[in-house]
C-alpha cells in the first residue's frame, strides 16, 4: 500500500530507535529526566519562547493553552475550519469553558478586520467577551497552507489591539518554517503560547510540545498534571522527539518538494488539483469533479494500493507526503491514482 493517508503515519526511523533504546532518563513528573529537560530546552530555542513542557500530544498542547489563556464564559476567536474546532471533541468548552467563535477563513487564514468585527462590545450585557485568537499554520483543513508572515503578523496585531492573548496551533509550523524559509521561531516567537507536534512530518513516535513564557509554562504544568499527562521515564519517547528535532526539520522540504511532484503528475493527468493550494505536504484531490463521492473515491483507491484520506470538503480528498513516503511511492501513485479514477 502507497500509504498518503496521513504523516502521522510515519514509523520511528533505525537511528531514531537507537537514540530511544539510549536515552538517559528519569522521573519526568519530577522534572528529573534528563531527556525530556534537553528536549524542553531545545524546543523553547526552535520556538523562539522561553519554555516549553513536553506533552503527550498536540491536542493536548492546545487545550492546555485554551485553558491557561482563556477565562470560563468568554469566546475563543478561531478559524472554522480549525482542528481545535473540527477534531478536539468540543475540547474547548468541555475543559475550560470557553465558547469557540468560528469565523470564515480564506485558505485557513483569517483577515485582520473579521478580528474586531467579531469581539463583542465591552459594554454589551448578554454577548461573551473575548479572550483568546488561535490560529493554525499550517492549516491542515485548508490544504496545509502556510501563513505569509506579515498577514500573520497583522492578524495577532488586531488581536492584541482588542486585548485578545494569542495561541497558534503548530501541530506542523516546522513544515510552514521550512516552506517560508524562516526558523520556527520568527514565526512562533510572537504567539503567547504555540503547539508543536513531534509526531507527524518531524516522524516521532509520539509526543508534543507547548511553549511560551515562564510564567504561562508554570501554569502549563499545573494542566498537564490535571490533564494526566505528567509522565515517569518519559526521556525513552523525548529522545525521539530531540532526534526529530535534530534531524527531521530541514529535510520536510524533500516532502515538499514530493508533494508538488505528486500535484504536478496529477493535474498533468487531467485530475482535479488545485496546484497553488500545494504549499508544503498536503494535495487536494477534487474527485467530486469527476462525480465520486469522497468515501467511494477512497475505497476504489484502496483497491488500487494507495491509501488518501476525506477531507471536510465534499468531494476533496488528501494525499499526504512524509518521511516513509519514497520517490518511487510518488511515482507509483501518480500512475495508479488517475488508472483507479477513470470511468467513475
Ligand atoms: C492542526 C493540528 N493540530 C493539532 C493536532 C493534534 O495532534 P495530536 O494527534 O498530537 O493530538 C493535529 C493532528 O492531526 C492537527 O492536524
Amino acid at each position: 500500500m502507497i500509504d498518503l493517508s496521513s504523516d502521522t503515519q510515519t514509523k520511528p526511523s533505525a537511528p531514531m530507535r537507537r537514540a530511544m533504546a539510549e536515552a538517559e532518563v528519569g522521573d519526568e513528573q519530577r522534572r528529573d529526566d534528563p531527556t525530556v529537560l534537553e528536549l524542553e530546552r531545545r524546543a523553547a530555542e526552535f520556538l523562539g519562547q522561553e519554555e516549553a513542557v513536553y506533552l503527550p500530544t498536540a491536542t493536548m498542547g492546545n487545550q492546555i493553552a485554551l485553558a491557561i489563556l482563556g477565562e470560563r464564559g468568554t469566546e475563543v476567536i478561531v478559524e472554522e475550519t480549525a482542528h481545535i474546532v473540527i477534531a478536539e471533541l468540543g475540547g474547548a468548552a468541555y475543559h475550560s469553558g470557553l465558547q469557540t467563535r468560528p469565523l470564515p477563513g480564506h485558505h485557513g487564514r483569517l483577515a485582520p478586520e473579521q478580528i474586531p468585527a467579531a469581539v463583542h462590545p465591552s459594554d454589551s450585557f448578554h454577548q461573551p467577551r473575548a479572550s483568546i485568537l488561535a490560529l493554525e499554520n499550517t492549516h491542515n483543513s485548508a490544504g496545509g497552507t502556510v501563513w505569509p508572515l506579515d498577514e500573520l503578523e497583522a492578524v495577532v496585531l488586531a488581536g492584541r489591539e482588542v486585548g485578545l492573548a494569542a495561541h497558534l496551533d503548530g501541530a506542523r509550523l516546522a513544515n510552514a518554517a521550512v516552506a517560508l524559509g524562516v526558523p520556527a521561531a520568527v514565526i512562533a516567537g510572537r504567539f503567547d503560547t504555540v503547539a508543536l507536534c513531534l509526531s507527524k512530518g518531524l516522524g516521532a513516535p509520539l509526543g508534543a510540545v507547548i511553549a511560551g513564557s515562564e510564567q504561562l509554562m508554570r501554569r502549563a504544568r499545573v494542566g498537564k498534571h490535571r490533564f494526566g499527562g505528567a509522565m515517569r521515564q518519559a526521556g525513552i519517547v523525548a529522545a525521539a522527539g530531540l532526534y526529530a528535532l535534530e534531524h527531521n526539520v530541514a529535510r520536510l522540504a524533500d516532502d515538499h518538494a514530493r508533494a508538488r511532484r505528486l500535484a504536478e503528475g496529477w493535474a498533468t493527468a487531467g485530475l482535479s488539483v488545485d496546484l497553488e493550494r500545494v504549499e508544503t505536504n498536503f494535495v487536494q484531490l477534487d474527485v467530486g469533479a469527476l462525480g465520486l463521492e469522497s468515501h467511494r473515491a477512497v475505497e476504489r483507491l484502496e483497491v488500487a494500493g494507495v491509501a488518501l484520506t476525506t477531507t471536510v470538503w465534499p468531494g476533496v480528498l488528501r494525499a499526504v507526503t512524509h518521511l516513509d513516503v519514497t520517490d518511487a511511492d510518488i511515482d507509483g501513485a501518480i500512475a495508479l491514482v488517475p488508472e483507479a479514477l477513470a470511468g467513475a
